[in-house]
């Protein structure tokens, strides 16, 4: 029988999935309650296992509560009635997250160790098609520990996915590596785990948000862009495998788990940052609303009005244009090059005028007025061969379906 393909959307991204949550025992517990939460917000079904020292921390009734079935401690279990539940779990699951995972339930996994139903499940499970994510919890001696590291080292050799840990403040009162990821990082690191990875080992620069260029001290000129499309195509391209750098103008944005972010302010500091990256990465995409002019000179001091009525004239020049300079690169030192062009009308014409302007390979339009600002947006990809059209949707969506459509773009031609 084939299974229906799985559609999510940014509001539901784990629509359609079955997870089951492995609870080993630690103070983590009460994250993995906010966990499971957060799985069946995002449209998973979640089934709840749990360890004898997992429940010393959280109880079962919790973990059922919140995912809506009934939660499996022991192998014993007579509830399903061939007496497997070890077997039975995994079972058209789409991944076993294990959450908190302890040194010694990582220590079991590595020795395929199976006396407890959690192990034993983890060991049973149709390793083909069920992936094993692990998020580690522990104090940080315990973390750095040689037999951990290498306990962990053979978990994943074995095929799983070590997720996190974090540094910081430990319940122990100590500080360190070995702090399980929060919820909502776990959430998005699963999101990130079903996604396809078309960009595996490539390397992706965006610049995002807009430019702000000084008048004086306290003014200056920008615009409205919020930088939410570039911020979404640095987390589609993280998602898809890729090593991500985002060159980020003035906004108010949370950086996408796994991208490294530069900021700027001005469009000559973003092409400072830009440049020495550009030739460093083999994608890039230029979704940063550069202001077109700056003023000629900043002042130093701020600008009085003298009670004369007289406006003080300000002059401009032009600034670089980032896209343009980059495309211009010596071949093997230029990325592929992919502009934004944010159109009131004729979004097309105006598009393949810039593709020939600007000397790039590819041009994604959209109606700059309407999408400002806004989670969604419609996008028209012009290049060479022609016009593409991707469906109207929130940012992310189109993000990835660009991110794929770059992807067909710069893999290596098969003969
Ligand atoms: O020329 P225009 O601003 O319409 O072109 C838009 C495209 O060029 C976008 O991809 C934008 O990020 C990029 N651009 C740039 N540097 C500029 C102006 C635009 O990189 N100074």
């Amino acid at each position: 029988m084939l299974e229906a393909p799985v559609v999510s959307s940014p509001a539901l991204p784990l629509a359609g999935r079955h997870i089951v949550l492995g609870l080993s025992g630690g103070v983590a517990c009460y994250k993995a309650a906010d966990f499971a939460r957060e799985l069946v917000k995002a449209g998973a079904t979640v089934q709840v296992v749990m360890t004898d020292a997992a429940c010393q921390f959280i109880t079962p009734v919790t973990m059922q509560a919140l995912t809506n079935r009934p939660v499996f401690t022991s192998q014993w279990d007579a509830r399903e009635s061939n007496h497997m539940p070890h077997i039975n779990l995994t079972r058209g699951a789409h991944a076993v997250v294990v959450a908190p995972a302890s040194a010694d339930f990582i220590a079991k996994l590595a020795q395929g160790r199976a006396d407890e139903l959690l192990s034993l499940m983890c060991l049973a499970r149709p390793r083909e098609t069920v992936p094993l994510l692990v998020a580690p919890a522990m104090n940080r001696e315990m973390w750095a520990h040689p037999a951990t590291q290498r306990n962990v080292a053979q978990v994943k050799a074995d095929g799983a996915t070590v997720l996190g840990p974090a540094a910081g403040d430990q319940a122990c009162g100590e500080i360190g590596d070995g702090r399980m990821l929060e919820a909502h990082e776990l959430r998005d690191e699963l999101t990130a785990f079903f996604q396809p990875k078309v960009l595996a080992g490539r390397s992706v620069l965006v610049t995002a948000g807009p430019t702000f260029e000084a008048i004086d001290p306290v003014r200056g000129i920008t615009n409205h862009s919020s930088g939410k499309m570039g911020f979404a195509i640095a987390r589609a391209a993280a998602e898809a495998g890729a090593q991500v750098t985002l060159v980020a103008g003035p906004v108010h944005l949370a950086t996408p788990r796994g991208v490294r972010r530069i900021d700027v302010m001005s469009a000559e500091q973003m092409l400072a940052a830009v440049l020495p990256e550009a030739k460093r990465h083999e994608v890039f995409v230029a979704t940063a609303a550069v202001a077109d002019w700056r003023p000629a000179s900043a002042a130093t001091q701020k600008i009085k009005k003298d009670g004369s009525g007289q406006v003080p004239m300000l002059a401009f020049v032009e600034n670089p244009d980032i896209l343009a300079t980059v495309a211009r690169l010596p071949a093997g030192e230029r990325p592929f090059c992919v502009g934004f062009a944010a159109e009131s009308h004729d979004i097309v014409r105006h598009a393949r005028e810039k593709l020939a302007r600007k000397g790039v390979p590819l041009i994604v339009a959209n109606n700059g007025p309407a999408t400002f600002g806004r989670d969604d947006n419609a996008l028209v990809l012009v290049d060479a061969a022609g016009e593409r059209e991707l469906p109207p949707g929130d940012k992310l969506s189109l993000a990835r379906a660009l991110v794929a459509e770059v992807a067909l773009r710069v893999l290596p031609q098969r003969a």
